[in-house]
């Protein structure tokens, strides 16, 4: 099964998005992302599909978002990732990525990302209480070593409301830019 290939010469950006507070607002990444001149494909976890308007998001990016596996013979929806930017990362997700689970279609792909060379950056959303469990600072210690780049939210108090007003959406296409150097536009 031959992949789809991008329409035009635009690099193609996976934005994975998983269940937390701000999922919601993931809009904000899309559109800044399509202003620096990238196509964007959302693979949304199982759980996460609660969280985001998914109609929404499919007309702003044109493709459809994927969450489950496709069966076998049935086309890709989605060209292949030039980059990759996890935002909202959960708790649960950047753990099991680090440990190499691959239970959902989203982690599948992170795990292989490493593999496949393919530039990935993660911006966490977790609150202090579960920041201060050692499998998370032992997970982007991991991440980190594989060389994904891990944005710098402080995470809030716990039953406090969140903090989405210091989540930096921009920051995932700040980080891609210092990982790429600008990704190769003539691909
Ligand atoms: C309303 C609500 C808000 C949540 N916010 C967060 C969050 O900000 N960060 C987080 O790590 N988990 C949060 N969770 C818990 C995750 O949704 C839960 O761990 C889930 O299993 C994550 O699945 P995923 O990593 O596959 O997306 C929230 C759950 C609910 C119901």
């Amino acid at each position: 099964m031959t992949e789809p290939t991008a329409l035009d010469t635009k690099p193609f950006l996976y934005v994975v998005v998983c269940a937390s507070g701000v999922a919601p607002d993931v809009g904000t990444l899309i559109t800044a992302a399509q202003k620096a001149d990238w196509n964007v494909g959302v693979i949304a976890t199982p759980q996460a599909l609660g969280f985001i308007d998914t109609r929404a998001i499919e007309a702003q990016t044109g493709y459809p978002i994927r969450s489950a596996w496709r069966t076998p013979g049935q086309p890709r929806p989605l060209p292949p990732a030039d980059a990759i930017a996890v935002a909202p990362a959960t708790f649960n997700t950047i753990n099991k990525w680090a440990a190499g689970i691959s239970d959902t279609l989203a982690l599948g792909i992170l795990c292989e990302a490493y593999g496949l060379g393919i530039p990935t950056v993660a911006l966490p959303y977790v609150n202090s209480a579960q920041a201060a469990h050692p499998a998370y600072r032992q997970s982007l210690d991991r991440l980190r070593d594989m060389g994904v780049l891990i944005g710098s939210y402080d995470p809030h108090r716990p039953k406090a409301g969140g903090g989405a007003e210091r989540f930096r959406w921009e920051e995932a296409l700040e980080l891609l830019a210092s990982a790429t150097g600008g990704v190769d536009r003539n691909r």
